[in-house]
Order: structure tokens, then C-alpha cells, then sequence
């Protein structure tokens, strides 16, 4: 009895820390992970399918995307005196507002290029969109929830400027990397099997899956590394 026991919590702990799946994460937006978080179907049971699609996704962006854009693709981006290089703040074509097509807070996310026979997915509660509600149940003590857009109550933020810069050019010839301020990202190794270049950067530009991988709940909050003793952070700045 107490021998089962055992086996069984090895093989529960053993699931938790294994377990690297969308599914059951608070990117499954499926009607069978109920309660994960309030954005969720009350129909569809697909996960991917919010996602992605098999067969007509969206030309113009990889891979298989399967969501409208935000209406609008230029946003206000962060900037100072210190950077070498400035974020082109049209982010049309950029793995970035793959992420921003939901966390903008203002673009629905069952509006699918290619739904499912049910038809477009049934929300739980009438919340379709990331700013329908101002305070979610962050687990950050300042953060207003997942809407990085800033827009609430249907209004529509696109405001970037207090969140790190994405859609940036990273390369050997970025100034920050001739001043020995970043690491070369072709050379650096990301720590995850290959260079910054091969794992981190998309089309050689840093974006928001760079430091989030938006499948794995395992490294809270989706990212790519722990920030335990800056590890993430260092992986590209020269601190
Ligand atoms: C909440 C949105 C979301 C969901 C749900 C999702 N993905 Fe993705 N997926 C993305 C984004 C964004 C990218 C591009 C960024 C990247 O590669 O990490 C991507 C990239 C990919 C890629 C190419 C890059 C790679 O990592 O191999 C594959 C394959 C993929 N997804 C498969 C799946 C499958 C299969 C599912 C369902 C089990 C799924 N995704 C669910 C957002 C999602
Ligand atoms: C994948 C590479 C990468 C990772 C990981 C990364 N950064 Fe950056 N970061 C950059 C690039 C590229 C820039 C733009 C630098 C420039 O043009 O001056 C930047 C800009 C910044 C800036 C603004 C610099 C300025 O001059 O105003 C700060 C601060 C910063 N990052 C901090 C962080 C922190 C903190 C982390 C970890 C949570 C982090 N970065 C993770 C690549 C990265
Ligand atoms: C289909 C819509 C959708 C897309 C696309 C999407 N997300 Fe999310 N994301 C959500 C929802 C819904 C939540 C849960 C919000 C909550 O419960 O607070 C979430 C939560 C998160 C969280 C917080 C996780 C936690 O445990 O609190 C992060 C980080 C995140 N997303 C990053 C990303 C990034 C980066 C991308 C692109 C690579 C992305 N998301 C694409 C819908 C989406
Ligand atoms: C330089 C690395 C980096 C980049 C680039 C980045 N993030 Fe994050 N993000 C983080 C880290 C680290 C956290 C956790 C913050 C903490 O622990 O205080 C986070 C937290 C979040 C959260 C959780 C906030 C909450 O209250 O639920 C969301 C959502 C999110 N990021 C989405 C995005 C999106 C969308 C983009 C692109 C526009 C993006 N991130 C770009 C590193 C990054």
C-alpha cells in the first residue's frame, strides 16, 4: 500500500515536471480545459485550431496561422537614448503580432480564418477578447493581466511603450553587438541547443517568441528560460 503510494507520487511529480504540452495550459482555449482560465470555448474542443490551421491559413504569416490580425498593425514602442537601434513600430508580417492578434486586448480571439465545422468558437461568458476585463486574476502583483496592449473595455490600446522592444533587427552588425554590449547572436550559444540566432530570433528579428514559448507552460510564464540569476536576459545582453 505504501510502496503504491510512493510509485504513484513519482509518477505524478514525474508528469508535472515532464509535462510540456499546450494542452491543458492557459493557451488551450478549448472547451475541455475548463477553468484554466475565463477565456474559454464552450464548444470547440480543438486547441491548435485557435492557433493554427492544416489548409488555408493566413498567406503573408508562418506558420499555419489561423487568426485575424489586429486591424491595425502599428503600435507605440518602447524607445530610449540608450538603444542602438530603434523598433520599427509596423509589425505587419511579424511573429509578433501573431501574439498581439490576442494579447493586444482588443482583437477577438474566435475570429478564425478557418474554423471548424461548429462554426466560429462559442465564448464562455461573452469574453472573446483579452481587455473585456480589466483585472483577470493576473499572478503579477502590477500587471493588468495578460492585455500588454493596454486597451479595456473594448477600447483599443496598441500601446508597446513599457514593455521590452520587439520586432528588432538583431544581427552581427547591430551597434550593441559592435560595442560588445549584445552577444553576436550567430556565434552565442542559446543554451538551448544552437546558437541565439537558430533557437531565439525569427528572420534574424528578436519578437515576442523569443523569450516566450507560447506552448510550454513549463517556465512560468511561457518562457523559453528561467530569469533565475538573469539566465534569459544574459543569454543576449552582455550584463
Ligand atoms: C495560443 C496560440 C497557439 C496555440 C494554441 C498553438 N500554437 Fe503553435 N505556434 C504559435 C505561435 C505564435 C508560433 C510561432 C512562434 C514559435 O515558433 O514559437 C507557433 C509555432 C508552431 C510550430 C512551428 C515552430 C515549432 O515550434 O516547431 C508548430 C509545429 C506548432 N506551432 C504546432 C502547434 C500544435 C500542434 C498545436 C496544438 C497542439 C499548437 N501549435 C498550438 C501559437 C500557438
Ligand atoms: C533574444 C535576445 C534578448 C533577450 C533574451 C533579452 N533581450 Fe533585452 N534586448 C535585446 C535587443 C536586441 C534589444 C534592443 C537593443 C538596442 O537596440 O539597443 C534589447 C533591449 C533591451 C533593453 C533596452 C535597452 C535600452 O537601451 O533602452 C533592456 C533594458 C533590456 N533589453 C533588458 C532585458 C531583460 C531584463 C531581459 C530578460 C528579461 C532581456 N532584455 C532579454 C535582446 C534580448
Ligand atoms: C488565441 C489567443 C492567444 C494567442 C495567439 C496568444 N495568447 Fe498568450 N494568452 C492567451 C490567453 C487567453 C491567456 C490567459 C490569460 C489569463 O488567464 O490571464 C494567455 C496567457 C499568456 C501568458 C501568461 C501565462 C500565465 O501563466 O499567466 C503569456 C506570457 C502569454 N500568453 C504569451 C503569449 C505569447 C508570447 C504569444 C505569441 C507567441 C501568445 N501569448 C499568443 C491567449 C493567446
Ligand atoms: C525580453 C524578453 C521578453 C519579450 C521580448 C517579451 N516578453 Fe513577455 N514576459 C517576459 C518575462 C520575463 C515575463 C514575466 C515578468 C515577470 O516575471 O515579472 C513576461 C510576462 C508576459 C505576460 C504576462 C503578464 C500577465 O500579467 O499575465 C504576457 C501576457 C506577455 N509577457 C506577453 C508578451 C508579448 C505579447 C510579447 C511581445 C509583444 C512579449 N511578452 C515579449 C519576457 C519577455
Amino acid at each position: 500500500m505504501r510502496l503504491q503510494k510512493i510509485v504513484i507520487g513519482i509518477l505524478f511529480a514525474a508528469q508535472i515536471v515532464f509535462c510540456q504540452s499546450v494542452i491543458k495550459s492557459k493557451h488551450d482555449l478549448s472547451s475541455l480545459n475548463d477553468g484554466a482560465t475565463i477565456w474559454q470555448s464552450t464548444n470547440e474542443k480543438q486547441v491548435c485550431i485557435f492557433c493554427h490551421t492544416p489548409h488555408t491559413p493566413q498567406g503573408a504569416i508562418k506558420p499555419l496561422w489561423n487568426k485575424a490580425n489586429p486591424s491595425d498593425a502599428i503600435f507605440t514602442m518602447y524607445s530610449s537614448p540608450t538603444m542602438g537601434v530603434s523598433s520599427n513600430s509596423d509589425l505587419s508580417g511579424s511573429y509578433s503580432l501573431m501574439c498581439l492578434s490576442c494579447h493586444d486586448g482588443s482583437t477577438p480571439m474566435n475570429m478564425l480564418l478557418n474554423p471548424s465545422s461548429l462554426g466560429q468558437p462559442q465564448m464562455a461568458g461573452g469574453y472573446t477578447k483579452l481587455g473585456d476585463v480589466y483585472y483577470p486574476g493576473s499572478p503579477f502583483a502590477v500587471f493588468p493581466g495578460a492585455n500588454i496592449g493596454q486597451g479595456y473595455g473594448g477600447a483599443v490600446g496598441r500601446d508597446l511603450t513599457n514593455d521590452h522592444p520587439v520586432n528588432i533587427a538583431y544581427d552581427a552588425s547591430h551597434p550593441d553587438v559592435l560595442r560588445g554590449d549584445l552577444f553576436n547572436p550567430d556565434s552565442k550559444p542559446s543554451g538551448l541547443g544552437g546558437t541565439v540566432s537558430q533557437k531565439l530570433l525569427f528572420n534574424n528579428r528578436l519578437e515576442c517568441p523569443s523569450c516566450h514559448d507560447p506552448h510550454n507552460p513549463n517556465v512560468f510564464p511561457f518562457l523559453r528560460k528561467t530569469t533565475d540569476q538573469g539566465l534569459l536576459c544574459i543569454t543576449c545582453h552582455n550584463k
